[in-house]
């Protein structure tokens, strides 16, 4: 059967964890598509022409290492602004979310752009605070050095951008279910997240 579910939302608001423990709950294959911008990000940064690398992308590029890093991800939100590149994109996250048993894709423009036909569609949120000192906490983890300030500065930049790009916005999909993660335990959020997709699961069969 196939079952697409699209979880979006803005930087470190938990829809990674949130994306992988739906995936692993339902026993669906997962999609980071932030790591497509990513990946494409970072050729950028080595010299490579935007159009040219999404174009060009292999899957293979997504298990680069250097992914996660704070240069790469304002790079990632620049790349995505340019609407030849979100394009290129687009065949490989259709393709994915089509595979047989059922996917779950994370990131901006899932329920809006990507599969507008989701069988669930989750848009996770959490205050800019809140979401700049997880990632404080993940990058000081991480032996990456960054102040609370820029980390909160660079969350707010690239909020900022995604919502503001006149192609695939940062956008609720208008029937997707929000969960602000701000004040939930990571355990709540997921059990809240599961339930959603139980009950889009259950209308499915
Ligand atoms: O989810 P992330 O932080 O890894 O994403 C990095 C950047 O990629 C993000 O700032 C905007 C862009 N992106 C996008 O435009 N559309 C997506 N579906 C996923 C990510």
């Amino acid at each position: 059967m196939s079952f697409i579910v699209a979880i979006d939302g803005p930087a470190a608001a938990g829809k990674g964890t949130i994306s992988r423990a739906v995936a692993e709950h339902f026993g669906l294959a997962h999609l980071d598509t932030g790591l497509l911008y990513r990946a494409v990000g970072a050729r950028v940064l080595a010299g490579g022409d935007p159009v040219a690398v999404a174009r060009a992308l292999d899957p293979v590029d997504l298990e680069n290492d250097n992914l996660r890093t704070p240069a790469v991800a304002q790079a990632a939100s620049e790349v995505a602004v340019i609407s030849d590149v979100r394009s290129a994109l687009v065949d490989f996250q259709r393709g994915f979310a089509r595979r047989a048993g059922g996917a779950v894709l994370d990131g901006r423009d899932i329920g809006t752009v990507i599969c507008p036909d989701a069988d669930a569609k989750l848009f996770i949120t959490a205050s800019p605070e809140c979401r700049a000192a997880r990632r404080h906490k993940e990058l000081a983890e991480k032996g990456i050095e960054a102040t609370f300030e820029t980390v909160l500065a660079d969350v707010m930049a690239r909020d900022t951008r995604d919502s503001d790009r006149a192609t695939a916005p940062l956008v609720a999909a208008a029937d997707a279910v929000q969960i602000d993660t701000s004040d939930l335990s990571v355990d709540a959020a997921i059990a809240r997240a599961v339930a959603v997709v139980e009950a889009a699961h259950r209308r499915k069969r």
